[in-house]
């Protein structure tokens, strides 16, 4: 009789185990047929008033139905939480079949580059690197390079103004009157690269904003020859041993004698051709001997001292250097122009 009911528990429980369809419900499962109130363990306490054969047959038929319906119920946990785990491996999954984000790198600009260059030529030339501000002064910019107001060169560099008195620096030639100022009369050896601002039209070889490199050099017994001689060390280093210079007379307010300097022409080597426009050379630069006017107002005395300056183009070298055809492509950024100037090693 009790063997019976026994048989129906361990039937009932295999198949409700069999039916179960989530974790949840096998413990509800285990809790009905295996917990301390389950009919199954009520059945223990009957062993008591059994005989002992009989109380060891029937205890041990309830342990083994307990231990079956354990079994089932492991197994069938053990199913489901490898379902479980699936699924959520499914869920987690990543779709390596998609491409990756395209991951573009820069490059250094061929501008910088150029810049970098120049400087290093010049500190190799024992110059120092001078800095002074973008907003400047019309004192600084035009009144101590000998540029007073209403000079008619002053057209030449219109720009955009804060106030009356105060810009955009047309050039970077002001930092040759902050820097004398600062040298209090003392000997003078700088560059100095920087922004600079003009009113312009933008084309494709005028920017309202480009840069310049400024130099400076004032000491005892400064001639032109040397002038000459530091600027044709500085082509020769920057466009190759072959090129020539030449000084072309020209007109500045802050020099005297003032020289536009021409680098022979790399297409046809000076024999003229379109890229120089029949000339067979190229203006790169313009400079000259330190106005008079210009030391003196610096607290120089131009008896004992005299010195020259220049002021480069960094983007017009740049062009030239890699013949590169429109100014606007240096500030761009477009990556298709930067990766051919990638250095390969
Ligand atoms: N500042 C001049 C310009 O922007 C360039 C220049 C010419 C600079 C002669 C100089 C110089 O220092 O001596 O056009």
């Amino acid at each position: 009789m009790e063997n019976e009911k026994l048989d129906v528990i361990a039937r009932e429980a295999e198949e409700e185990i069999s039916k179960a369809e989530n974790s949840e419900q096998l413990n509800e499962i285990r809790n009905k047929y295996l917990s301390k109130k389950s009919f199954l363990m009520s059945l223990m306490s009957t062993l008591g008033s059994m005989v002992a054969d009989q109380r060891k047959e029937f205890g041990a038929k309830i342990n083994a139905v307990k231990q079956r319906i354990t079994e089932r119920l492991d197994e069938k946990m053990k199913e489901f939480q490898k379902k479980e785990l699936e699924l959520k491996l499914k869920k987690e999954s990543i779709d390596i079949s998609l491409p990756a984000r395209e991951f573009n790198v820069g490059a250094k600009n061929p501008f910088h580059v150029v810049k970098d260059e120049i400087v290093d030529i010049f500190l190799g030339m024992g110059y120092e690197v001078a800095d002074g501000p973008e907003v400047e002064l019309d004192h600084y910019n035009f009144e101590l390079l000998n540029l007073p107001k209403d000079h008619p060169a002053r057209d030449m560099q219109d720009t955009f103004y804060i106030t009356e008195n105060l810009l955009l620096r047309t050039h970077t030639s002001p930092v040759q009157a902050r820097t004398m100022e600062k040298k209090a009369g003392k000997p003078v050896k700088i560059i100095c690269p920087g922004k600079t601002y003009r009113r312009d039209d933008d084309d494709a070889t005028h920017s309202h904003q480009f840069a310049q490199i400024e130099g400076l050099l004032i000491d005892k017994d400064i001639n032109i020859g040397h002038l000459k001689a530091t600027l044709e060390l500085f082509a020769k280093k920057m466009f190759g041993e072959k090129r020539e210079i030449r000084l072309r007379p020209s007109y500045f307010p802050f020099t005297e004698p003032s020289v536009e300097v021409d680098i022979t022409c790399a297409s046809c080597g000076g024999k003229g051709c379109p890229v120089c426009k029949g000339t067979g050379y190229i203006e790169i630069l313009g400079g000259g001997m330190v106005h008079p006017n210009v030391l003196k107002m610096n607290g120089y005395d131009p008896e004992v001292y005299s010195g020259f300056a220049f002021g480069i183009g960094i983007e017009r070298v740049a062009m030239l250097r890699y013949g590169i055809d429109d100014i606007r492509k240096f500030y761009t950024d477009d990556i298709r122009f930067l990766h051919q100037f990638i250095k390969k090693a």
